[in-house]
Order: structure tokens, then C-alpha cells, then sequence
């Protein structure tokens, strides 16, 4: 099979670990080894230490397991396997799609969520996210409209990356009934949730709520934590729980030791570093309005209720792929474009994890007035 270029991750490539400023990542500002493992009890610690570097359970570790299906209600270790989280989209949509599927997709969206269901030759619609008054928004009168009688699974991803869209409680159900009323397969991409800034906003999990899905979670974003590479794919339903562990065992086989003992230091730890996350993303949000409150004529947003992303609207006379470029190239400034994320209109991804965010905004202002006044 061969797979288009992931622009994204090539933008990524290219420009993460060159340029001095980044307004646009999507993680939380990552933990030093020293950081997670001061959290760590004397016991995991010594396991840690003590551990031994062989092939892991290819399920995941079972602690890990049991410490996931403990944040989900009505959800045991046998629902979970462990992935790396972009690893659980691939096996997610090269296990359970078959060329001639039709599949529905949120747009915009990180690339793989729709690329991979184009790359194993299904039909994929896009359902998508509008910029409205008052904030992005999803029509679900118009998502029954898209779905066929051939359609074989929804994707969905809230709170939603790039647009920091997080629907109401009602909202979700109503996606999940019509799930459910289809009988698709609902693949619900929740990497960035736990991060609801506040936390009556966060809506229950997919897994919870319908047997029929597929949930991704992860500790990437919120957790502070990208380079573990430590995701979960969470279904209740034993047939596509034994799909996906059979593409597992063509990519990774089975997850890293370290990794596995870090991750249940996190999870342990899951409320301290959400609350660390939700801490620095609001400070930074409350710095991106007072810069955009200064060039309301040049910028405009809609700030995220969750997550660690949203979506800023570049309105002065410029092209945003043309300001991108010479905002990193002429300013050391990273940020990231409509068109690698594939889809139309003058915006740019905004993160707001990283602790230098105030600092790299400073950057960014004196860039953009030079460049658009
Ligand atoms: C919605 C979504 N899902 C999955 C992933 C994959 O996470 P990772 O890059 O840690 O594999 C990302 C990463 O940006 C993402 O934004």
C-alpha cells in the first residue's frame, strides 16, 4: 500500500527542531526524566531501575492496562491495548477498513483519521467543522445526512484538533445515537481530552457509551508526556479489539519497558499533571487575547474550553501559507498553516501548552507587524 505524504509531520520534520519558536504544538510542555520520576513512589522507582529491558506483553503491560480501563467507567484491562497513539490510528484503520467502505470523517483533522481510510480505498466523506460567531461548531442534522447505507464507520476527534471544538454533552449522544441507530463503527480520537478547563465540560468516552467503538487515548497532549509514545486503543467489542491487535503485531509487536513503567508513574500521578497542563494552557490563552485584543484588526480566534489547540484566523491582507513561511524563516517562528493541515481559509494553528508561548508570541508580534503593516 502506499500512503500520500503526511504534511504535517513532514512540516514538523523539517522545522521542530530548527526553529527557536513554536506558537503552534499540540502537546503540553513535555516532563524532564527528572520531573516524572520525582513523582514516582519508592516502589516504581525500584522497578524502574530494576527492570528488565526484554520484549513486553504485547497487549501492554497489565498494570498499565488495569490503571487506563480505571480512568474509563464500565471499561476492564481486557478493553485496552496499548499503542503508540499515532501507531493505534494505523491499526484502526488498516485492520477494520476494506477498500469500498464508506467512512465519515470530522474535517479538518490531523491527517491519518481520513488518510489511512483513503490509503485502504474507501469513500470518505467529510463532515465538517464550521467557524461560526460564536465558535467553531459541527452541524449533526447534517452528519445524518452524510451517512449511507454503506457506511461503515464514523470518525470523530474532541476535543477536536485544530479547533479546540468541544461539543456539548447532549451534542455527543446525539452522535453516538446516530452511531449506534447505523450500526457503525464509531472511532473516537480523545487524545486530547482530560484537559477541559473545567471539568463539568468533559464528555463521557465513546467506549463508555456504545459497545461499537474505538477509542484512542494517549498521553501526548495533556499528560506532558509525547515522547513515551504511550497511547491505548480502548473497544469493547472482542472483534474489533482482535483486529487491531492483529496489525499491532506487524508494527511495534509490543510497547517500550521504560515507557510502560513511566506511563504508570503518570497515570498515578494523572490529576497533578492534568492540572499542571490546564494551568499553563490558561495562562497562555489569557497572553494570546491580550495579542490578539492589540491586532484585533490582523487576528482573529475562538479560544478552545478544552485541550491544548485552537484556531486563529489570519484576517489582515495576507496569505497564510506565505506569512508561515517567512514568519520561521525570517523570524525562527513556527507556525503552522491551514494548508498543511488540508484545508482551505487564512488560518493557523495555535498551541497553547508550551511554558515559552509568552515569549515566542513576543517574537511573533514584532514579526507580523513587520510583515503585515
Ligand atoms: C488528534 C490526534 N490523534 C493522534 C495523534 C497522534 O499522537 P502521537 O503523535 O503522539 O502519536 C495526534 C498528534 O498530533 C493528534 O493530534
Amino acid at each position: 500500500m502506499r500512503y500520500p505524504p503526511f504534511e504535517i509531520e513532514r512540516f514538523f520534520m523539517r522545522h521542530e527542531f530548527s526553529a527557536p519558536y513554536a506558537i503552534s504544538a499540540s502537546d503540553c510542555e513535555p516532563l524532564t526524566m527528572d520531573e516524572i520520576l520525582a513523582l514516582a513512589g519508592p516502589e516504581r522507582r525500584e522497578q524502574f531501575e530494576r527492570m528488565w529491558l526484554g520484549y513486553t506483553e504485547s497487549l501492554g503491560h497489565p498494570e498499565l492496562r488495569a490503571a487506563i480501563a480505571g480512568m474509563h467507567a464500565g471499561i476492564d484491562a481486557g478493553h485496552v491495548l496499548e499503542v503508540v497513539p499515532e501507531e493505534g490510528i494505523f491499526v484502526a484503520m488498516t485492520g477494520l477498513l476494506n477498500a469500498g467502505d464508506h467512512v465519515v470523517a470530522i474535517h479538518p483533522a490531523f491527517q491519518s483519521l481520513y488518510e489511512l481510510a483513503r490509503s485502504s480505498g474507501c469513500e470518505v466523506t467529510f463532515w465538517r467543522a464550521r467557524d461560526g460567531d460564536d465558535g467553531w461548531t459541527i452541524d449533526i442534522d447534517e452528519l445524518e445526512t452524510l451517512i449511507r447505507p454503506d457506511t461503515k464507520m464514523l470518525i470523530v476527534n474532541f476535543p477536536h484538533n485544530p479547533s479546540g471544538l468541544l461539543p456539548t454533552r447532549a451534542d455527543f449522544e446525539r452522535i453516538v445515537e446516530l452511531a449506534r441507530r447505523h450500526n457503525l463503527i464509531l472511532y473516537s480520537d480523545e487524545i486530547y481530552r482530560f484537559a477541559e478547563y473545567d471539568p463539568a465540560a468533559r464528555l463521557p468516552s465513546a467506549c463508555e457509551l456504545y459497545e461499537r467503538s474505538l477509542v484512542l487515548g494517549g498521553l501526548s497532549k495533556c499528560f506532558g508526556l509525547p515522547g513515551l509514545r504511550v497511547g491505548w486503543l480502548i473497544t469493547r467489542d472482542a472483534e474489533l479489539m482482535r483486529a487491531c491487535q492483529d496489525v499491532k503485531s506487524y508494527t511495534t509487536i509490543c510497547g517500550s519497558a521504560p515507557s510502560e513503567i513511566l506511563a504508570l508513574i503518570a497515570l498515578e500521578n494523572a490529576e497533578a499533571l492534568i492540572a499542571r497542563c490546564i494551568d499553563i494552557v490558561q495562562s497562555n490563552i489569557e497572553v494570546t487575547r491580550s495579542m490578539i485584543d492589540r491586532h484585533s484588526d490582523l487576528f482573529r480566534i475562538h479560544f478552545p474550553r478544552a485541550g491544548t489547540v485552537g484556531l486563529a484566523e489570519l484576517t489582515a491582507d495576507a496569505g497564510v501559507s506565505d506569512f508561515a513561511q517567512a514568519a520561521v524563516e525570517g523570524a525562527g517562528v513556527m507556525v503552522l498553516p491551514a494548508k498543511v493541515m488540508q484545508f482551505e481559509g487564512n488560518y493557523f494553528r495555535m498551541g497553547f501548552g508550551r511554558r515559552d508561548l509568552p515569549h515566542a508570541l513576543e517574537v511573533f508580534e514584532s514579526f507580523a507587524l513587520d510583515y503585515l503593516r
